[in-house]
């Protein structure tokens, strides 16, 4: 049929076998091939019945993303899904692994679903800012009705083979091998007569389907998917369905498909998909370099970041032992540990079993000799060089030849650290983000010295732990990669726009509308002004930079208003209440610090505040690009969504820089450079792919 679809006539059943590893991907290939091989079927008068399956790992886990940039070939999903279910013969099919988006669609079109009973179904398609477009917003709901339809589709998770038989989706749940099994259910069907079940013939079931129900579902969208449009898109596709006659639902559903597409928003979604993948590919790297065994682990601190990357581990399956030489510090860490596995239990996330299992492989210790036969040791220890030296000298004589010591810092140069030790090369950073149990984003730092086997390990280490691990260097300014650009960019011009006349909460609710979960401000109550102070002073970074440079910030800072802990920062806050309430203490320090500068307050709007803290980010994203201290534009993207929380449907701050167009920022980036002088100089990088007339993501170094 084609080089991914094969057909083989067994008795009197047409066997349609896909076959296009990795995952069985959708491509033009594979459509044309199921076309033809169910018009072949259907004109056969040997066969009484068709069995459609995947080899390899999975079922069809979904359409061929990368099509979707290029546009999708004929013959499109509509005709060759049309083929399956027109067939004249009974098609049923059989699904293993994960049967998603496209793949699920192609299963709606036959007449008999089942699968076996580890597989996953589901239409991930918001996820990616589209709408099923093969089908699956008319056939689903004729399925299992509108209701189950759109929580099955909002809901974006897999479902289990067991729940999908109880609400429809499939007909049996296979056991044993699956090829053999379900070749004997289509035999039962065809001694039972069972006759051709075309989904297109079906009436959608709307019980539940109501104004309530909707409204909830609009609320769940507003609050998961906020500020994206897809949501919407398919309530009206699944109007369509009940309403419509299912040929004119089809037609919509394609012209509604089409256009989501090339939607802005299903462009960043796919491109930080692709993101997330490319993250684990070093260039450079030898293929054949094998990551060394890490079972056990060494912590050391007990304070919040030490305890959260022990739970990380634990939650794992790794042994992980804490070193504090404060017994009492220690104490209090494993109680909070505990706490933590117990809040889980009581919201149901993990059962007793596996709290106890997951609390037993973490021990406390005093003494750096527990760590002698650890394959791992990460130091959480306060952040200060000379501490930071001396903890790596004693655990370079403490631990095994080969074991990994990794540094936890956000800013210090892990260079210095490895230095202390006799084995450079095994020495790495491992920036984990606070609460660590919690963030995915892992930066892998490498240092001048350590070993691409030490960066491979890292990578596999940080899949184990379901982190996205993105390697990164150590630059010219502090905060390796996310914090540079957090402090460096985007709260440094915040701060700016304070003096200049934005309010707190002007500033925050622009952010929270471009997307962010939260604005500066708020963010920087949560971890503390304090420590954003301390960072600032301790890396030199307030000494070396042109006033203004943190003014409000620092002025906060000098008055103990370390944010949520002490309650008040930017915002104050209520004795055990984290919600920030406006505090005209803050407007007056604002003014007062204005003023010692002379400048005048003026009104600015909130497109100047994104733009001004949008811009900054991608410039100095820009910087970190050209020095090299990421491979490419998607390793900052990725970090930028998982450590910042930047929308995940606007791709990132790299992706958004080429979506907008960097002969714009350039332009608009010169332009503030007129009117704010001083730190606002655009990227040298930026400048020249503006006049390049190119964007960041093809950019690849010399
Ligand atoms: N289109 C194109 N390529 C795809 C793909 C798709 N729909 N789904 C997966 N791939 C590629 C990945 O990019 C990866 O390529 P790489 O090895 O070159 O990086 C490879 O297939 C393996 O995927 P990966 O995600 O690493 O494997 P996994 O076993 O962890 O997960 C899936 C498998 C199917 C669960 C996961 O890939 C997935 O969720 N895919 C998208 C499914 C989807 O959204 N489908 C609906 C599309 S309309």
């Amino acid at each position: 049929m084609s080089d991914n679809v094969s057909l083989e006539v067994v008795n009197n059943i047409a066997l349609v076998t896909v076959n296009e590893p990795p995952v069985n991907a959708i491509n033009q290939q594979m459509r044309a091939g199921l076309l033809e091989a169910f018009k072949e079927i259907d004109q056969r008068d040997d066969v009484a019945a068709a069995l459609l399956i995947c080899d390899g790992r999975t079922f069809m886990a979904g359409a061929d993303l990368n099509e979707f940039d290029t546009g999708v070939g004929e013959p499109n999903y509509r005709e060759a899904y049309a083929a399956i279910e027109n067939c004249s013969k009974i098609v049923v099919t059989a699904m293993h692994g994960t049967a998603l988006g496209g793949g699920l669609e192609a299963a709606l079109s036959c007449h008999y679903r089942c699968a076996v009973a580890n597989a996953r179904l589901g239409l991930p398609e918001l996820s990616l800012g589209i709408i099923p477009g093969a089908g699956g917003t008319q056939r689903l709901p004729r399925v299992v009705g509108a209701k189950a339809a759109v929580e099955m589709i909002f809901g974006i998770a897999a479902i289990t083979a067991k729940k999908a038989l109880e609400i429809g989706l499939i007909d049996r749940i296979l056991d044993g091998d699956l090829k053999t099994e379900a070749l004997a259910y289509v035999e039962e069907l065809l001694a039972a007569d069972s006759g051709v079940r075309k989904t297109s013939d079906m009436t959608v079931d709307t019980e539940g389907y109501d104004d309530a129900f909707i409204s909830e579902m609009k609320a769940l969208a507003g609050k998961r998917m906020r500020g994206q449009n897809a949501p919407h898109l398919l309530l009206q596709a699944i109007d369509d369905a009940i309403n419509l006659p299912f040929e004119e639902g089809i037609r919509q559903e394609h012209l509604t498909g089409e256009e989501a597409i090339v939607s802005d928003e299903a462009r960043g979604l796919r491109h930080v998909f692709f993101a997330e993948r490319e993250i684990g590919r070093i260039p450079g790297l030898d293929k054949a370099i094998e990551a060394l065994p890490i079972k056990t682990v060494g912590i050391l601190g007990s304070g919040t970041m030490g305890i959260g990357i022990s739970i990380a581990f634990a939650d794992a399956g790794l042994d992980v032992t804490i070193v504090d030489p404060s017994a009492e510090a220690l104490e209090r860490g494993l109680a909070l540990i505990e706490e933590t596995y117990n809040q889980s239990t009581a919201k149901g996330r993990i059962s007793e079993a596996q709290k106890s299992e997951r609390f037993g492989r973490i021990s406390g210790a005093a003494s750096y000799d527990s760590l002698s036969n650890v394959d791992l040791v990460i130091e959480a220890v306060f952040e200060d060089m000379d501490l930071k030296k001396k903890v790596f000298a004693e655990l370079d004589g403490v631990c095994k030849p080969g074991a990994i010591l990794a540094s936890n810092t956000s800013t210090l140069d892990i260079n210095e650290m490895a230095a202390m030790t006799k084995r450079p090369e095994s020495v790495i950073g491992l920036h984990f983000f606070s609460p660590a149990n919690i963030m995915k984003l892992l930066e892998i730092v490498r240092t001048d010295k350590t070993s691409s086997e030490v960066v491979v390990t890292a990578l596999k280490l940080a899949k184990q732990i379901r982190k996205m691990g993105v390697v990164v260097g150590i630059g010219s300014e502090f905060g390796f990669v996310g914090n540079r650009m957090l402090t460096m960019g985007y709260m440094r011009e915040a701060d700016q726009m304070l003096l200049e006349g934005a309010s707190i909460e002007q500033i925050d609710q622009a952010i929270y509308e471009f997307g962010f979960p939260m604005g500066p401000w708020a963010m920087n109550d949560m971890a503390g002004v304090d420590i954003l102070n301390s960072v600032l002073e301790s890396t030199g970074a307030t000494a070396a930079n042109p006033k203004p440079f943190f003014n409000v910030s620092r002025a906060l800072a000098a008055l103990g208003r370390a944010g949520q802990k002490s309650g008040s920062g930017f915002y104050k806050y209520e004795p055990g209440d984290r919600r920030p309430h406006h505090d005209p203490l803050v407007d007056d320090i604002i003014k007062q610090e204005a003023a010692k500068l002379n400048i005048e307050p003026r009104k600015i709007d909130d497109d100047e505040i994104q733009q001004r803290c949008i811009y900054a980010l991608i410039n100095e994203g820009a910087k970190l690009l050209a020095e090299g201290i990421v491979y490419r534009a998607a390793d900052i993207d990725v970090i930028w969504h998982y450590g910042y929380g930047f929308p995940r449907y606007k791709g990132g701050p790299m992706f958004y820089a080429d979506l907008i167009g960097v002969k714009e920022i350039y332009e608009t980036i010169c332009h503030f450079q007129d009117q704010f002088g001083h730190y606002w100089t655009p990227a040298p990088l930026l400048e020249i792919l503006a006049k390049d007339g190119t964007g960041f993501l093809e950019w690849t170094p010399d």
